[in-house]
């Protein structure tokens, strides 16, 4: 076993060896993931309960989606208490357990870090509330004057991300209307100001809580949106860009230069610290040679590679972004990351093979167009995994694809928490779908997610069969081939390695080399011969005839 000292001191810390640039992170969205006191929510312990299931699936690290104190407007993003624990997930010493767990089996750990906003519950944010315009106090937040004779009308037209204005007006202690704060998503995330010394300062020493924990690194969220244009101009958005960022001319509140200089600061604070901790950036920043700008070599290690997600199951199009982050992320010295599912987008199981337009952040619902077969979807999406994690970089697993889980499109309406869906009145579904407790055993409550059989989303009955339990016994489930995937992909080097592509293999394949593989992806809808004297080490669907069967990708050695 090795221990928490030992991850951090005795692991390769050579420069261009470090564990995130190919490590394998796998998200756990705590309240979906096990549920140890059934009260229908997962927590920390329920976390620690099925570590093992984790190491055996032959992951590097866990990134936890957020777990501290928390009214939960925002499933946890919205944050009143940076150091603690919410009591639904637990407390700090189930936190601790979990850690040094994770640790013992060689696993690292992520927690998330919400910088751009907190609660309204948030100490700081009452204490705006109650001291009044032009105070220390509200000068932690975006307050501002509203427009109009009596500041009746907000600052600007801002939106918020979630739907409705980005501007909440405060009744001031007298009772009367005061100012407006500004929210880029849900009124109860009011924005911090950075342009103020003190915001700095008070998440530098929230950085070091957890690294004094042991923590080896955080996911950022909203990473591109802490600094806003100082004369906050009017601005509507581009309707084609993903709702959280990614328009062609950059947001007054996304993708502001002063941004870098925070993470820059940040990077110092975790080199205080022994071992290679990283930070990993969540920017929906417009191209990946934007989002190579959050980890030139001072600023931060890892951003999430949206375009990558965001392309289609298309040969050209994959191959085009493939080419393009290797080289924009290369050209910083930082290695790209791949990512299909979070808990923000449509899974890709369900995702890769819709027809229907589906927005980033928007979800899909019962009326949606074209949802399809479970079994063709899958092996599309087995197809894209093993493509992805053959790839060179740093991979991202979302709970749950390891099972094949598809999208909940047909949740009822009273089931449905996602702020998206209240905001814009049921007109976006939002993201519930693909936050459903994910299943464990076949025959027990809550297919064991908890317990009690409670669940704070509602499980489809067709998850029966792809709960963990059943798929570890059968030979050729989703969560078999993973485990391969994962296990060949260390034995074979592929993250640390280097592709080159492989031509002449016709359209809508995408063939490459890396290291001593051969990877095939059959994108098109015709079988593909095997190369002749070729070993097939994996194939992420049967075999048809002996070829390559469309949506199947098989790595081989040659
Ligand atoms: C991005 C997170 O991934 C999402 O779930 C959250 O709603 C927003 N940021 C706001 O924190």
């Amino acid at each position: 076993m090795t221990s928490q000292h030992d991850l951090h001191h005795s692991a390769d810390h050579t420069p261009g060896q470090e564990w995130w640039r190919s490590g394998v992170i796998y998200q756990i969205y705590p309240r979906s993931f096990a549920d140890h006191t059934g009260d229908g929510l997962g927590d920390l312990s329920g976390i620690t309960a099925r570590l093992d299931e984790l190491q055996e699936l032959g992951i590097d690290a866990v990134w936890l989606s957020p777990f501290m104190t928390s009214p939960q407007k925002d499933a946890g993003y919205d944050v009143a208490d940076y150091c603690d624990v919410d009591p639904i997930f637990g407390t700090l010493e189930d936190f601790d357990q979990m850690l040094q767990a994770a640790h013992d089996r060689g696993i690292r750990v992520i927690v998330d870090l919400v910088p751009n906003h907190s609660s309204d519950q948030h100490e700081w944010f009452q204490q705006a509330l109650a001291a009044g315009p032009g105070s220390t106090e509200r000068g932690r937040y975006i307050f501002r004057d509203g427009k109009g004779q009596h500041g009746e009308q907000p600052p600007n037209n801002w939106q918020s991300i979630f739907g409705g204005p980005a501007w909440t007006r405060v009744s001031e202690a007298d009772g009367s209307p005061g100012q407006w704060y500004l929210h880029l998503f849900d009124s109860s995330q009011p924005d911090f100001d950075w342009s103020n010394e003190e915001v700095h300062e008070e998440f530098r020493r929230i950085l070091r809580f957890w690294l004094d924990r042991g923590v080896d690194g955080f996911r950022v969220d909203v990473a591109h949106g802490l600094v806003k244009d100082q004369e906050f101009p009017d601005y509507t958005p581009d309707p084609e860009a993903a709702s959280m960022g990614g328009e062609q001319t950059p947001a007054p509140y996304f993708e502001q230069p002063g941004v870098h200089e925070i993470y820059r600061d940040w990077r110092k604070v975790l080199e205080e610290y022994p071992g290679d901790r990283a930070l990993c950036g969540e920017a929906w920043v417009s191209s990946v040679a934007s989002m190579a700008q959050w980890v030139r070599p001072d600023e931060m290690h890892q951003t999430f590679n949206f375009e990558y997600l965001l392309a289609p199951w298309e040969a050209g199009q994959l191959r085009d972004i493939i080419d393009r982050s290797i080289s924009a992320f290369g050209a910083v010295g930082a290695p790209s990351t791949w990512v299909l599912s979070n808990h923000d987008v449509v899974r890709h199981a369900t995702r890769l093979s819709l027809t229907g337009e589906n927005p980033q952040g928007t979800g899909i619902g019962p009326d949606f167009p074209g949802i399809p077969e479970h079994q063709d979807a899958v092996r599309r999406a087995q197809a894209a995994t093993a493509l992805m994690l053959a790839l060179p970089g740093s991979s991202y697993i979302y709970q749950g694809e390891e099972l094949g889980l598809d999208e909940v499109h047909d949740l009822p309406d009273e089931a449905r928490q996602d702020p998206t869906w209240f905001r814009t009145r049921g007109e976006k579904y939002g993201r519930d779908g693909c936050r459903v407790p994910i299943p464990w055993e076949a025959e027990s409550p809550a297919f064991g997610f908890s317990s009690s059989g409670k669940s704070w989303l509602p499980q489809p009955g067709r998850w029966k069969s792809l709960a963990r339990d059943v798929q570890r016994q059968t030979p050729g489930s989703t969560l078999n081939r993973y485990q391969q995937l994962l296990r060949l992909r260390r034995e074979l080097g592929l993250g640390a390695g280097a592709l080159q592509w492989a031509e002449g293999w016709g359209e809508g394949v995408l063939a490459f080399r890396n290291g001593d593989a051969l990877i095939i992806a059959n994108i098109s809808g015709s079988p593909v011969e095997l190369p002749t004297g070729a070993e097939l080490l994996v194939s992420s669907a049967s075999l048809i005839g002996g070829k390559i069967g469309p949506d199947t990708t098989v790595w081989l050695r040659q």
